[in-house]
């Protein structure tokens, strides 16, 4: 095993593996009932790798995440008539994990569950920290709760078959970690230089379980200071206000939508003063060779509405969509916002910043 890190939380302990998973061992057959929930393109491609229990297949991608498919899971739980003792294992990527754990979470007031995660994304932030969530109403992450999974397995065997946008991805919130945790993780993630690591070589998978190991030490450290969001744990919603934004209405991948929310947070920085002057083209470059936009009109580009035509980056309604997708964020109280400045790697601030402002900004940098 590569690594072992255990995350706090109110309602138990979650310990997390990063290695060479062994099914038969982590997953013996004994008496807990166990179903396992995942989407058809895990199956496919990786069908034969899992444990044999009974297994319940979602929606592909951020669909699973609606009360539709709350309601089939809880279904599912009704039909197997699962009491109290048993056991979910979700596996797949972070919409998987967001919608099982919620189900889960709230099924006969919680049952224990737990994560094998087949993303970069889900292995180095959905899975890890205990919150769980599906989208209502257009917005995302709407309903969900604060529970850790018993157990969250990584193993990067599973990264291999992913696309290239979607491993990019996942290296947004890497790279997000990154830029928190500033030393010799950032120096790791800027050595790589774009060259995505392949698990089935020696040297690769040590590279992979290194980025894991080391975004899921970062993210582990902050919850463990703050499970529920009350002070640090603000801290990872870094590039989130408007990347959120971006991710709905431009229905990119989580991390493209983040990578463009964190090179704008830093213009921000900026532009209210305080920020070294060598951290955006630093960020920028970093997000550059990963093909991760950096600015909100890069990501309008990157879009698939807009390849099909849709909107482009100088339509005055698009501005005005997202400029107000940001001010109805989670993180608004009154007429204003917290939001995560970043000043230097390691440096952050969090701040209130008037909604007026930080809407004007975004319409302005489009
Ligand atoms: N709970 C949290 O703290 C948290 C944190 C970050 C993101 N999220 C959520 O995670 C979701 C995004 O997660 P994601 O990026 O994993 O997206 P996803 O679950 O939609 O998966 C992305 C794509 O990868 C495919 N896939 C999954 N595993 C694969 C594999 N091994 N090989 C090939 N293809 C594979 C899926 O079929 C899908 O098409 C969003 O809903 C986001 O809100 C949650």
């Amino acid at each position: 095993m590569f690594a072992e890190i255990r995350v706090k939380g109110r309602q138990g302990e979650s310990l997390v593996k990063i290695g060479a998973i062994d099914a038969a061992a982590e997953f013996p057959q004994s008496d807990i009932a166990t179903l396992l929930v995942t989407e058809p393109e895990v199956l496919r491609l990786h069908g034969g790798r899992l444990p044999s229990f009974p297994r319940i297949l979602v929606a592909r991608g951020e669909e699973a995440k609606s009360v539709e498919g709350l309601e089939a899971l809880w279904s599912a739980f009704y039909e197997a008539d699962l009491d109290r003792d048993a056991r979910i294992l979700a596996v797949g990527g972070g919409a998987v994990s967001d919608l099982a754990g919620f189900a889960a979470s709230t099924w006969k007031r919680g049952i224990t569950f737990e994560y094998l995660p087949t993303t970069l994304l889900a292995m180095v932030d959905a899975a890890v920290g205990g919150k769980t969530a599906i989208d209502f109403r257009g917005r995302k992450n709407l309903v969900g709760s604060f529970c850790q999974p018993r157990r969250v397995l990584c193993d990067v065997a599973f990264l291999d078959t992913l696309s290239d946008l979607e491993f990019a991805s996942g290296m947004g919130e890497v790279i997000k970690h990154a830029l928190l945790a500033g030393g010799e993780y950032l120096s790791l993630i800027e050595g790589l230089e774009g060259r995505r690591p392949r698990a089935d070589s020696g040297p690769g998978r040590e590279a992979l379980e290194a980025i894991v190991a080391g975004s899921i030490a970062c993210k582990a450290a902050i919850v463990n200071r703050d499970e529920r969001e009350e002070g640090d744990r603000r801290l990872l919603n870094l590039g989130h206000t408007i990347g959120h934004a971006l991710e709905s209405i431009l229905e990119i991948p989580h991390g493209h939508a983040v990578a463009a929310g964190l090179a704008s947070a830093i213009r921000l920085a900026e532009r209210r003063g305080g920020c070294e002057p060598s951290l955006l083209p630093r960020i920028e470059s970093l997000l550059r060779v990963w093909g991760l936009p950096s600015s909100v009109g890069e990501a309008i580009g990157i879009s698939r509405k807009a390849r099909e035509g849709g909107p482009a980056a100088d339509e005055p309604w698009l501005r005005k969509t997202i400029a107000s997708a940001v001010a109805a964020d989670k993180k608004r109280s009154g007429d204003g916002i917290r939001f995560v400045l970043p000043h230097d790697p390691a440096a952050m601030e969090i701040i209130r910043i008037p909604l007026a402002e930080l809407e004007a900004f975004v319409r302005e940098t489009l």
